[in-house]
């Protein structure tokens, strides 16, 4: 259930804020960055956070006015921004200028008296407006306006490619319509924010983080919400407060291992969601996978969500991929033409199994930036080399230490166009000896593959895993033959280029287009496997997307 968000702008606040976004993000594009100091990860994360904490959510009646429903709200406080949106009704995120406002508002609210259905109470920052006298509002004119930010569709984006002067422009016009617009990441983060008020009624001073594609600049509107249960916090051991002889500890309850602590502490959250989470439902527990997860969706949102804890590597890996995304621009256009090239091919699926991820294809894509000459992206090694005193970090006995600061990694040198550096992709995909070879953006050079797995992605921080273990030969297969197929392609294109004014499908468009696969398919049924094989493939990838095999979450 994936609601699209339709949001209703409003002049002079958000929308003004989406602008400035805009255009800062397109200075980016012109390659002024240098002169705009760039945030650090852990920056945006605490403004963010902290203005996730000022804000509130509220599903509105269809008809309503904007006017007075503001000046209702300002009696608690004044209000930095607001937006609407509409997700099987319509809502209101609404941002206040101090935390008190919010306390206000929930001492003005009543818990709802039901007739049929009992309530559980619980005073959260997720409220529901009824009108008093309905019919007093229905004559005013709605001055809310109207605005979509969902994905568009196929036949739009195929429109819009076909109208763009370069192949250039196509990448960084996809980059525009796919990538997360302010109010889907104020919404991301204002989730995990109501998550976090009902995880405290068990863990006081704990902390729910956006973590993977929300956060680390390579998010497609639709995208998971991944969220992590912070609870270093309240385990951080307070030394030598104590004087004298005697050491004070809390009396807690032990289990066998970190691992079971992690299923405990999940079964109960998973628990809580279920039972007291307004809006959280279809909670599944997924307690035996590698890392542990509840999975279930916010409804109000429209988010998919999956809450892990005791998984800081991962909120390291976001940390990192942000840095690559926001290193040179060229970075984030090339990802995600590659991820929606995969996705229009089926690739990649939102069901997990055998089939590629994005993380992994992001991986792809950093490791090749990383072996252009001169390289576009620097190895994880070198940013090791960056790195001071304050970015020390050492997870469970493995060095996740790289620079934080942006500004201190020098920019490259490297001027290959968006254009050549696709062709290039498919050519160096389409020939690589994944047979042999390993993947792996801490060294930015191939390796021999450790084991046996078809494709061989390093995990940059706990060396020892797989990111792609998943992956069957026959799903690898599949991507070498269509990166070669695109290689060629867009080799032909440069001699041949349709004009604009026909309305053929170019460049970009035509890598999206299904028509790519027929020739591919066409050659693969040349030698076309015994149908025993194709069983037991087809069995083997079933078998991969149970629950408890789920190798896509197993490896987070
Ligand atoms: N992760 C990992 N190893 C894996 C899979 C995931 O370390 N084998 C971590 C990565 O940090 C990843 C995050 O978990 O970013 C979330 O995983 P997932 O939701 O699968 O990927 P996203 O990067 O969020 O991409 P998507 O947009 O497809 O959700
Ligand atoms: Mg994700």
């Amino acid at each position: 259930l994936r609601p699209t968000h339709r949001l209703l702008s409003c002049p002079g606040t958000v929308a003004a804020d989406v602008k400035r976004e805009e255009q800062s993000s397109r200075n980016v594009e012109t390659g002024s960055e240098g002169r705009t100091p760039k945030k650090k990860f852990s920056e945006v994360q605490k403004e963010r956070r902290e203005q996730a904490q000022r804000t509130v959510l509220i599903r509105c009646p269809n008809k309503i006015s904007e006017k007075k429903f503001l000046k209702y709200l300002s009696q608690h406080g004044p209000i930095n921004s607001h937006f609407f949106y509409e997700s099987f009704g319509l809502y209101a995120v609404v941002e206040f200028s101090q935390k008190e406002s919010v306390t206000s508002l929930q001492n003005v609210t009543r818990t709802p008296s039901m007739e049929t259905e009992a309530a559980i109470p619980f005073k959260s920052r997720f409220f529901n407006l009824k009108m008093k006298n309905p019919s007093s509002q229905t004559s005013e004119q709605s001055c809310i306006q109207s605005s979509n930010h969902s994905p568009p569709s196929n036949k739009k984006l195929s429109e819009l490619l076909c109208y763009a002067e370069s192949v250039d422009d196509q990448l960084n016009t996809l980059l525009k319509e796919f990538q997360l617009t302010e109010e889907d990441i104020k919404l991301r983060y204002l989730t995990c924010s109501l998550i976090e008020d009902l995880a405290a009624a068990y863990f006081q001073d704990c902390t729910v983080r956006p973590f993977g594609s929300s956060v680390n600049s390579f998010g497609k509107l639709g995208c998971d919400l991944d969220m992590f249960l912070d609870l270093d916090e309240i385990g951080k051991l307070s030394t030598n407060k104590t004087s004298g002889n005697f050491l004070m500890e809390f009396q807690v309850k032990n289990v066998p291992s970190e691992r079971i602590a992690t299923q405990k502490i999940l079964s109960v959250i998973g628990e809580c969601l279920d039972h007291f989470g307004p809006g959280c439902v279809g909670v599944q527990k997924i307690l035996n996978a590698r890392c542990p997860l509840v999975r279930f969706s916010h409804q109000a949102s429209g988010f998919q969500c999956d809450l892990t804890t005791n998984n800081r590597i991962a909120l390291k890996s976001s940390e990192l991929l942000y840095i690559y995304g926001t290193l040179d621009s060229r970075v984030r256009a090339l990802v995600f033409s590659i991820r929606c090239w995969a996705r229009a091919h089926s690739l990649t699926s939102s069901i997990p199994g055998s089939w590629i991820t994005n993380f992994s294809l992001t991986m792809m894509v950093i490791f090749f930036l990383q072996r252009r000459s001169p390289p576009i992206l620097p190895t994880l090694d070198y940013l090791k080399t960056l790195a001071d005193a304050e970015d020390k970090c050492i997870i469970e006995g493995h060095n996740c230490t790289f620079i934080h600061d942006l500004n201190r990694i020098k920019p490259s040198g490297n001027t290959e166009t968006l254009e050549s550096l696709l062709k290039e992709f498919f050519e160096y995909f389409g020939n690589f000896a994944f047979n042999k070879n390993s993947i792996n953006i801490r060294q930015g050079r191939e390796q021999n593959k450790p084991e046996s797995s078809p494709l061989h992605i390093q995990n940059p921080f706990e060396t020892s895993l797989n990111i792609s273990k998943n992956v069957n030969q026959s799903q690898l297969q599949k991507f070498v033959d269509l990166a070669q197929e695109s290689a060629w392609i867009l080799s032909q294109e440069d001699k041949d280029r349709p004009s604009p004014s026909s309305h053929q499908p170019w460049g970009l468009a035509s890598l999206l287009q299904p028509s790519v696969l027929s020739s591919v398919s066409l050659a693969k049924k040349k030698r076309k496997k015994p149908a025993s094989e194709r069983i037991k493939n087809l069995l083997e990838s079933i078998k991969s997307s149970s629950p408890e095999n789920d190798t896509h979450t197993n490896g987070k």
